[in-house]
């Protein structure tokens, strides 16, 4: 075992975007940081998830638009799509960008160690033992603080036999070697995963069945949004069979095999209930994901996790041990790569703090402003509360709500889709925002800023928003929660409207569309 005399500030123990981002964030403080990784810089998010699917998304798109030509007056006479360039299109962006998170750190100086790292032993003043097993060496370094950023993998279920060959997780999916498009692809799971699949394989000319659970795919998004989304997801011939108890997946030699009954059937009746039999060339299973933290040394230090996820406290992101921090999926919260790096943020902020590196940066974490999207297409972004939840948590809303058919800009574009502004009833404080269409990704973050500056629906009314752009979205929506939009059809005219006119709108009067 080779043991490096140097000491580190901060060992970071994996390198997706929790882990890279916290390295170089250390090194901009002026840290002696140690990076260690397994796999690939830029974890699951470069090399398995946000980045490949979203390269994927770029081609699909591609399609739909020459699918849409004659549409906007132009013929286009035949055209075909290659796979295999499409994967290799891909992976050359993901290699790109890993080159790219390699040149950083090495830019910012932080030493990379590719192998598995543990933390052997250790204590806040003393500093930690981290050993890196590698392929073929094991290396010891020792760092005066650590951050645990070791992400999660796809999660798995015995009965549904994932083999790898027809029984697929993403992981096999966004591999280099998958390079041919399955004629009936079957997806257990109709989250954010399973329907971005669903979305791209079927534009590829995939026949793509979707199996959920719950009664409704992806049950955390604004169900008038959801409704839109099964709309075109119909339109593609996408099926979605919801409230499906997936019992097993077989991988029958020629096919796969998939056994339902219904998800009301009690367990205890599941023997004798009414069995449905779906049959695919390739199943994606896409039920969640687990938190990889095996072996890191966790139990001997005391560090406690629940279902895989490590207990840390929520604000400082520091475990029971001092000095010991985790961000990103492994804690089991928000999984998202956004969150991931942001938590980082706050990690990295408070280790470097407690050893004197930086001065007055104590800070805690936020989460009442975190933006989500799904990359089907339309997609669909989302930020802050939803409908539902502003009623469980006793909050009077009002809400605007515009559609993308009466906007010039996203008419020109052939756009469809709809941007809901909730606004608390009392101070018109913007509360959330979910929208689904060309640029919801984009178009909410404008709703994220506002959010996070606990700004006002007049403050975006008051702002100029450039015309003819999609970002009129966000301002006509903030309009029509006071019931005065411009360009909204068929809005009902609003009582008061010399009131309206002369910005005197009392504040708690409901103008908006509930
Ligand atoms: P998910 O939690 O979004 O969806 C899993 C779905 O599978 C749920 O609707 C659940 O009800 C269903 N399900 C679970 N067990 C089932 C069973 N036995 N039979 C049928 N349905 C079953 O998880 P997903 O899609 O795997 O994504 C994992 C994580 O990755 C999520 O936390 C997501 O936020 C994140 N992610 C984020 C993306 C983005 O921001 N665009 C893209 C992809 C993933």
């Amino acid at each position: 075992m080779k043991i490096i005399e140097e000491e580190y500030d901060l060992a970071i123990i994996g390198a997706g975007p929790g882990g890279y981002h916290s390295a170089i964030r250390a090194a901009q403080y002026g840290a002696k940081v140690a990076l260690i990784e397994k796999d690939k810089l830029g974890g699951t998010c470069l090399n398995r998830g946000c980045i490949p699917t979203k390269a994927l998304l770029a081609s699909a798109h591609f399609i739909e638009k020459i699918q849409k030509a004659e549409e906007f007056g132009v013929e286009i006479k035949g055209f075909s799509s290659n796979f295999s360039k499409v994967v290799e299109r891909k992976d050359k962006i993901v290699n790109e960008l890993g080159t790219g998170i390699a040149n950083l750190q090495k830019a910012w100086k932080n030493d990379v160690y590719i192998g598995f790292g543990k933390i052997l032993r250790g204590n806040a003043q003393e500093g930690f033992k981290v050993l890196i097993q590698g392929e073929n060496n094991e290396e010891l370094i020792h760092a005066k603080r650590v951050i645990i950023a070791t992400g999660s993998t796809p999660a798995l279920i015995p009965n549904f036999n994932v083999d790898h060959k027809r029984i697929l997780t993403s992981d096999d999916i966004l591999d280099s070697n998958f390079k041919t498009i399955p004629k009936r692809l079957l997806i257990i799971g109709a989250g954010v995963i399973g329907c971005e699949f669903a979305d791209i394989f079927t534009t590829f000319g995939s026949k793509v069945t979707l199996l959920e659970y719950l009664p409704s795919p992806i049950a955390t998004e604004e169900p008038i949004i959801i409704k839109q989304l099964q709309k075109k997801f119909d339109s593609k011939g996408i099926k979605i069979i919801t409230s499906q108890n997936v019992l097993s997946v077989e991988n029958t030699g020629s096919s796969v095999k998939a056994l339902t009954c219904s998800a009301s059937v009690p367990t205890e009746e599941i023997e004798l209930a009414e069995k449905f039999s779906f049959e695919a060339d390739l199943c994606l299973i896409s039920i969640g994901r687990n938190k990889v933290s095996k072996n890191l040394g966790l139990e001997e230090l005391g560090i406690e996790t629940r279902r895989g996820a490590i207990e840390v406290d929520p604000g400082t992101l520091e475990t029971v041990v001092n000095g010991i921090y985790a961000i990103g999926d492994v804690t089991g919260g928000i999984m998202l790569a956004h969150v991931a790096s942001y938590e980082g943020d706050i990690a990295v902020a408070n280790a470097l703090r407690s050893l004197g590196v930086i001065k007055n940066h104590s800070r805690r974490t936020n989460y009442r402003v975190v933006p989500s999207t799904i990359f089907t297409s339309p997609n669909i972004g989302s930020v802050g509360l939803k409908r539902n939840q502003a009623r469980e948590l006793g909050i009077d809303v009002l809400v605007g709500q515009f559609p993308y058919e009466s906007l010039g800009k996203a008419k020109c574009m052939g756009e469809e889709g709809l941007l809901i502004l909730l606004a608390d009833k009392h101070t018109l404080q913007i509360v959330g925002a979910s929208c689904i269409g060309e640029g919801a990704s984009e178009l909410i973050a404008e709703v994220a800023l506002a959010m996070q500056h606990g700004l006002s629906i007049e403050d975006i009314t008051h702002t100029i928003h450039s015309h003819p752009t999609l970002s009129e979205m966000v301002l006509e929506a903030a309009e029509a929660v006071k019931g005065r939009a411009i360009h909204k059809k068929g809005h009902p005219i609003a009582p008061r409207l010399r009131d309206i006119l002369m910005e005197q709108l009392p504040l708690g009067v409901e103008y908006g569309t509930e």
